[in-house]
């Protein structure tokens, strides 16, 4: 039986380490006043990260955001420009990336 234990604790031990890591997944899209509209219809389907990690011009962003759309995002018509412009200034293609780890789940299906 005690043979047992130390096993277990180590288990235990790693659990409670690892933990924290894989909730710190969703990383938080940063503060302005049209985050929370932001973070409510771009979460829906898939986690920030996948936002965090692009760096798109304007014009792709535009694109981003209507397709988005097209495929089901709930976004206001009237707070469209402000997503796109959110989206463009806070990652612009000159913006160095997000150090994040790129874990093997990040990427679904
Ligand atoms: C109806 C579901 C849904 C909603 C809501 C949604 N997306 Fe997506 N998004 C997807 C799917 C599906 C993909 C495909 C990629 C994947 O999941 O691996 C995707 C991919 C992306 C990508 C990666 C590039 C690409 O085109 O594949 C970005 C950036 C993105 N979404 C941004 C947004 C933003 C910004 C919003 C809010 C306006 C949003 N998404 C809302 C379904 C959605």
């Amino acid at each position: 039986m005690s043979k047992l234990k130390a096993p277990l604790s180590a288990l235990a031990g790693f659990l409670v380490l690892a933990l924290p890591v894989l909730r710190a997944q969703s990383p938080e899209l940063p503060a302005a006043p049209i985050r929370e509209k932001v973070n409510t219809a771009c979460t829906e389907c898939h986690e920030s990260r996948i936002i965090l990690q692009q760096r798109l011009s304007k014009g792709a962003w535009t694109k981003e955001v209507d397709k988005m759309i097209k495929w089901g995002a709930v976004v206001d018509a009237a707070d469209r420009d402000a997503f796109i412009d959110y989206l463009s200034q806070n990652f612009p293609p000159d913006k160095a990336g997000e150090v994040m780890p790129r874990s093997a789940g990040s990427k679904r299906r």
